[in-house]
């Protein structure tokens, strides 16, 4: 089990489209995956059309105050989740003192059965951020090729060293930055991109994730790049991306022997 954060304290970098669009990858091409979200707006259920407040399944709640009868909603075959409402800001901040109470949840509940977990977070620097992280082999940071992004990126990573330094039993390794929502024609482009090549070196991800109207309108249909077309710029990307995640936290040889004809 390979359990992965996507943190920044900037909203609309992207974090969510790249929790629910590698998780549909990782699912689809057999990694049983399970998303936890840890932001109160709930959007993950949104994107994928799923019950805020489910009846039956368990919630990123039930999961926070450690019952140990945790059962995720399914949404398809292999993807899970473990949905979050406004009613989890009441553990935003919460001290992380005698222990992270997803570190002991998890310890009650049997997640071994997920190959991947991935965990979506609010864009604060809060409990919720350091819980996320407190439970997880790797994190990473979206950012979009903005101005003031660079100092955003600088922010998210010194919290996250900050957050780590100051809770026990864990150690996620910084998987990089993904650049997202990318538009070439944009003469700021490649300065920006210099600019983080020099700030991060081989922790700026090599695939960069191009802004199309697909990806802006995938939540409307509950679509995720899976459903795209083949040739679709964006589910290639995606692919990419989520290629280039597996080597990293250590399971690329195993999509090698998957059916689709990229790999
Ligand atoms: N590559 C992309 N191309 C087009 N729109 C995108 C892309 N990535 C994200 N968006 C859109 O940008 C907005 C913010 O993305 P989101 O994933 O919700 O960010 P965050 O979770 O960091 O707040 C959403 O409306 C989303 O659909
Ligand atoms: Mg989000």
């Amino acid at each position: 089990m390979k359990t992965i954060s996507i943190i920044c304290q900037k909203g609309g970098v992207g974090k969510t489209t790249t929790v629910v669009n590698v998780a549909s990858i990782f699912s689809t091409i057999g990694y049983k995956t399970l998303i936890i979200d840890l932001d109160p707006q709930g959007n993950v259920s949104t994107y994928l059309n799923y019950d805020k407040n489910p009846e039956k399944d368990s919630n990123a709640i039930d999961l926070l105050e450690k019952k140990n009868d945790i059962v995720p909603g399914k949404i398809s075959d292999n993807l899970y989740i473990l949905s979050s409402n406004i009613k989890i800001s009441k553990f935003n901040e919460e001290k992380i003192v005698g222990g992270s109470k997803l570190q002991q949840a998890f310890n009650m509940n049997n997640l071994e059965s997920f190959d991947l977990i991935i965990i979506d977070t609010p864009p604060t620097m809060s409990s919720l951020v350091q819980e996320a992280l407190a439970v997880s082999d790797f994190y990473l940071i979206p950012a979009k090729p903005e101005f003031l992004a660079v100092e955003g990126v600088a922010q998210a990573m010194n919290f996250a060293k900050q957050a780590i330094k100051s809770i026990q039993n864990t150690n996620p390794l910084f998987l990089g930055v993904l650049l997202n929502q990318i538009d070439k024609r944009r003469s700021s482009y490649l300065e920006f991109v210099s600019e983080l090549e020099y700030l991060l070196a081989e922790k700026l991800l090599t695939t960069k994730i191009s802004q199309t109207a697909e990806i802006a309108d995938g939540p409307f249909y509950a679509k995720t790049v899976i459903d795209f077309k083949e040739d679709s710029k964006s589910r290639n990307e995606y692919f990419d991306l989520a290629n280039e995640i597996l080597r990293k936290v250590g399971l690329h040889e195993e999509i090698t022997e998957l059916p689709d004809n990229r790999y």
